[in-house]
């Protein structure tokens, strides 16, 4: 199998880390692009793959996709249509088209790419370390060719077929969210350095319960009954929940989805 990674930078590098990680990928040949020479060395020497860039050959894009199976595209949303442009002719007759953009929809997708199959994805940065989320939509694709496709993305996580019109929801669940939880970990290192702990021992305890309680989830996948196990009557978690509670931390969280779902869709719409 061939594959083509098109724009290869935060969230296409922890992708294809992923893929390559995983029973079909490893056995692929990979040929990736980048737009400066520096992130394309960079990019080569970290995952040991070919890695052309547009700074030194006008043409990697389309050296790159050329016999390809699955050609993914990782550059930035507003590029995609330009670099579909750039694409034309070069991308095999059989050859599936998976787009990871946010706000691209598999019409514009289609549009750019006549002839081919189109899959959008989306997929999040804990893919670079198999413990991704991968929403994936498809329409007039081969059931053979998804599960294919699902197969190679298993070696970046847990792969989720999706409706395209919830794909603005997996956007808000797991593209972005990782950045969500990013942001309450700062917090509460912040919060704990208040309390008088040095950083670094803020953070490795904030680090190792967020971990520890994404273990304990994934194995047993129901938070708000782990989260009542936890919490004594009276005592310092059901003090600290109460407090979250009263603040709105569930209201602060579904305008947090919201703003993130109507963004994908803004973008879909071209604004
Ligand atoms: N970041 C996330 O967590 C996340 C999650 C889900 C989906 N996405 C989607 O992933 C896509 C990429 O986002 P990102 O955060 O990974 O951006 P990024 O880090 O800026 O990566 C973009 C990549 O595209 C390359 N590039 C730029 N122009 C190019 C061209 N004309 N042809 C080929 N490659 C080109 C860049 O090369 P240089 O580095 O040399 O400029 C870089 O490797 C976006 O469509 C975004 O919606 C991102």
């Amino acid at each position: 199998m061939k594959l083509a990674f098109i724009g290869t930078g935060n969230m296409g590098g922890s992708l294809l880390a992923g893929v390559l990680a995983g029973e079909l990928g490893s056995a692929a040949e990979v040929v990736a692009t980048t737009r400066s020479t520096a992130s394309g060395q960079a990019l080569a020497e970290k995952l040991g793959i070919t890695v052309l860039d547009l700074e030194s050959d006008a043409a990697a894009n389309r050296t790159a996709a050329a016999g390809a199976d699955y050609v993914f595209l990782g550059v930035k949303p507003w590029m995609i249509a330009d670099t579909l442009a750039d694409l034309e002719g070069a991308i095999a007759e059989n050859a599936v088209v998976v787009s990871m953009a946010a706000g691209v929809s598999l019409a514009q997708l289609a549009a750019g790419a006549p002839g081919h199959a189109v899959v959008r994805i989306m997929p999040n940065t804990p893919s670079s370390i198999g413990l991704g989320v991968i929403s994936l939509a498809a329409d007039g694709v081969s059931e053979e060719t998804i599960s294919e496709l699902a197969q190679l993305l298993a070696g970046a996580g847990d792969v989720i077929p999706v409706p395209e019109e919830q794909m603005h929801a997996a956007i808000a669940m797991a593209g972005s969210s990782v950045a969500y939880f990013f942001l309450v970990m700062e917090s509460l290192i912040d919060a704990g350095i208040a309390q008088g702990l040095s950083r670094e021992a803020a953070t490795r305890m904030v680090v190792g319960a967020a971990n520890g309680a994404g273990q304990l989830a994934a194995s047993d996948p129901r938070p708000a009954d782990l989260r009542i196990a936890v919490t004594s009557k009276g005592g310092t978690t059901a003090a600290a929940l109460a407090s979250l509670e009263n603040d709105d931390i569930r209201g602060v969280m579904a305008r947090a989805a919201e703003a993130c779902a109507d963004r994908s869709r803004e973008m879909e719409a071209g604004n």
